[in-house]
């Protein structure tokens, strides 16, 4: 069991000092494993994962749910962590792109992008594996491109143009075959 503190200042105000200096107990389960952690109630579930937990593959590139950068799922569905508190996660399962790779064999969905060259810069790249598994979770194996295009709207990348984010999710979807039940995960 791991016990994590967070503690994060941004404001001044006597409110502020008030609302900071309390803290809520929570309980939840990142990558399968179960973790207890006292938090602010501000604190957002990126700050948790990042700076509580070390686990530095969600991104952080608008804070503003925008870019997609900091997607991971809660109890199996995609979220944007930057505007998700960690208080919302307890008594719940998360996973970040830490927790798809088996071991050091990847995940369908990771290999697919390695292999199709679905990223450059790679910043974008955790976002769009979680939210792309998602998309095969939802949809099924059979992904086409209409729909990945529509629903990957969320997810921004200033490097690839797309196309072969597009064709890595192609591929990705078939490989993972039938729908993962990822609220199992
Ligand atoms: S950091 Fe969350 S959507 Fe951009
Ligand atoms: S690969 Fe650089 S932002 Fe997408």
């Amino acid at each position: 069991m791991t016990q994590a503190h967070v503690s994060v200042q941004t404001q001044d105000s006597a409110q502020a000092r008030h609302n900071a200096s309390a803290t809520i107990a929570i309980s939840l389960t990142v990558n399968g494993r179960a973790v207890s952690a006292v938090v602010e109630p501000r604190t957002l579930l990126v700050q948790f994962l990042r700076e509580a937990l070390d686990l530095t593959g969600t991104h952080v590139g608008c804070d503003t749910s925008q870019c997609g950068a900091c997607v991971v799922h809660l109890d199996g569905e995609a979220v944007k962590s930057c505007t998700t508190l960690a208080v919302q996660a307890d008594g719940r399962a998360v996973t970040t792109i830490e927790g798809l790779a088996q071991g050091t064999t990847l995940h369908p969905m990771q290999e697919a992008f390695r292999e199709h060259h679905g990223l450059q810069c790679g910043f974008c790249t955790p976002g769009m594996i979680m939210s792309a598994v998602d998309l095969v979770a939802r949809f099924g194996p059979g992904l086409d491109e209409p729909t990945i295009r529509d629903n990957l709207d969320g997810n921004l990348c200033r490097c690839t143009g797309y196309h072969n984010i597009v064709r890595a999710i192609t591929a990705g979807a078939q490989a993972m075959g039938a729908p993962r039940d990822l609220a199992a995960e």
